[in-house]
């Protein structure tokens, strides 16, 4: 009765099904693996929970954070943008503090778009898009994203006429852990402007990146008609603390502003000061952070191979994207590995209708645990999950 369609129109999610298929392994007294979440395992940087620890000490951060209490984490952001990317903000204009991408892209498209507009997205991609382009009342046009492109969306193949108000990317992706580079970005960039289109790159793994490989940021192909969302859930291990930011050109960050001065007083300072002191720490801290999860894939990834999985080899994320062995339907073997082995990862059409065929493993374990993963799941009976 009190259900809204605005609020009905937000997909349910597989993931629910997962979880009782995991509450029945656990029932069957399996040691289960959970490799469906992709929330780091690992700490923040000690300095970091310092500063916050610190800060809850301070009576001044007990008050409601204005506008002109965040200056210190915007100057903080503008400086990584430049250190980091070249990339120029100026930080009372281009840039505004998140609650995590995830919120900021909620209201991002509240900001900027009208009930009606069209939205293109990725498919696969990360499953709360829809949700928030169902809460705008947008029209969303499937991106798709092939494993023969290198899950790089070809915009050229796009009808001409097609217009529409925002196009969304991510790279490093989640799912399929595909990485752009600066080309790629260029050549989106100039395509959205051409239509009238505000480029939003949801940026949450900018720091998650192996061995020599850097991402590069949308922004370095200028300011206009982007906007980049960047967090700290991933690159600093701060997924509970919920905070990011935002940066980009000027309208579009003011019009997020207005929204969200209508629903929220921004991040706790103490989340704040915390955020400030993480962006400004040396690249070493986040390398050493990467290396955990590049050791990881070079575990994962290879004993999956052993068994004869496809599997990208990623570069970038903190997931590596299998094609289900010799199955279509990625649903039926992700419960039967859950229930048969005790070997949680997350189904590809949980991520879109091209996720089908695929499913995701979030690499949250250590080495060995991710090793006896893939030995387990060499176990699970394939035909049945086929039918
Ligand atoms: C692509 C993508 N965007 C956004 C988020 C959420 O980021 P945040 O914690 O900053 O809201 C995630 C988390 O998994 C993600 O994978």
């Amino acid at each position: 009765m009190w259900m809204s369609s605005r609020a009905e129109g937000v997909p349910g999610s597989v993931f629910a099904l997962m979880d009782a298929a995991k509450s029945r392994a656990r029932a069957r007294g399996l040691n289960v693996i959970d490799l469906s979440i992709g929330s780091s395992d690992q700490s923040p940087p000690e300095a970091v929970l310092n500063a916050l620890r610190d800060a809850t000490r301070d009576p001044l951060t007990y008050r409601y954070p204005l506008f002109s209490d965040t200056a210190p984490l915007r100057e903080a952001a503008a400086a990584y943008l430049l250190r980091r990317f070249g990339v120029k903000v100026d930080s009372e204009t281009e840039v505004l503090p998140l609650i995590g991408a995830q919120e900021g892209l909620a209201h991002l498209l509240l900001a900027v778009t009208d009930p009606g507009d069209t939205l293109l997205l990725p498919d696969p991609g990360y499953p709360p898009y829809l949700g928030a382009a169902a809460v705008a009342g947008l029209k969303t046009v499937p991106l798709p994203l092939l494993p023969e492109c290198g899950f790089l969306p070809d915009l050229n193949a796009l009808p001409e006429d097609l217009r529409p108000r925002a196009l969304l990317l991510n790279y490093p992706n989640n799912p399929t852990s595909a990485v752009a580079d600066a080309a790629f970005f260029a050549e989106a960039t100039a395509w959205c402007r051409a239509r009238g289109t505000l480029l939003i790159h949801d940026h949450p793994y900018a720091e998650l990146t192996f061995g020599n490989y850097r991402a590069p940021s949308a922004l370095e192909a200028g300011l206009s008609s982007v906007v980049e969302l960047h967090s700290l859930s991933k690159t600093h291990h701060m997924g509970g603390f919920r905070v990011g930011f935002a940066a980009g050109d000027a309208g579009a960050i003011a019009a997020l502003a207005r929204v969200k001065g209508a629903v929220d007083f921004h991040p706790y300072l103490g989340i704040q000061r915390a955020a400030t002191l993480a962006l400004g720490l040396p690249e070493a801290v986040g390398r050493a952070g990467a290396a955990v999860f590049q050791a990881r894939r070079d575990a994962l990834v290879p004993a999956l191979r052993d068994l004869g999985w496809e599997v990208q080899w990623p570069q970038a994320s903190m997931y590596a994207w299998a094609r289900v062995p010799d199955l279509s339907d990625s649903v039926a073997y992700a419960v039967r590995a859950a229930e048969e082995c005790g070997v949680v990862v997350s189904p590809g059409r949980a991520f879109g209708k091209r996720g089908e065929g695929f499913v995701r493993f979030a690499l949250v374990q250590p080495p060995e645990v991710l090793v006896e993963a893939a030995r387990r799941l060499a176990g699970v009976d394939v035909g049945k999950a086929r039918g």
